[in-house]
């Protein structure tokens, strides 16, 4: 099983950026954080950062047939990009949207979401810890698609 995080524009400027709102830990010291929690539960994850739109529905697409779930924080091109939902809608994949602050609480344009509408689930507003509950909600979607698997297998056995 694998999961494939994807981070959207300003991401790479964790530890750097708006500390207040989106703390201080860096996107590499994240990455490594939630690697071990997939290692520990014996699922593969890849991780990718792209400050571009068009790299980002690049990125979806290459997931399909490759990965289970994806991890995806598409920062401020959620609220703009009809592109990055329409990849997501293409590729069929169980994609949960992250955000580390809680947008709903922030500037009126922020709060207008173009993809949660095709995502598996959200979550927000954690800080950073926001990917760790992404973690376990992905870990628990392979799982049930591993069960569903096993359970046609010995069904057309
Ligand atoms: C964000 C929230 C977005 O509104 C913002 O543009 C970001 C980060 C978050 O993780 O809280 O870049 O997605």
């Amino acid at each position: 099983m694998k999961i494939t995080v994807i981070q959207g524009p300003n991401l790479n400027m964790l530890g750097i950026r708006e500390r207040s709102i989106y703390g201080a830990i860096t996107l590499e010291a994240l990455h490594e954080g939630l690697k071990k929690i997939a290692e520990q539960n014996g699922i593969e994850v890849e991780f990718h950062q792209s400050n571009l739109e068009g790299e980002i529905v690049d990125r979806i697409q290459e997931s399909y047939g490759e990965s289970d779930v994806i991890i995806l924080n598409a920062a401020a091109y959620t609220h703009t990009s009809i592109a990055i939902r329409d990849a997501i809608s293409a590729v069929n994949i169980p994609t949960i949207e992250v955000h580390i602050s809680n947008t709903a609480r922030r500037e009126e344009f922020r709060h207008t979401s173009l993809i949660s509408a095709v995502c598996a689930g959200i979550i927000t507003g954690f800080g950073p810890f926001t990917y760790h509950l992404a973690m376990l909600a992905a870990i628990q979607i392979c799982n049930e698609i591993a069960a569903q698997k096993a359970a046609q297998n010995s069904q057309n056995a």
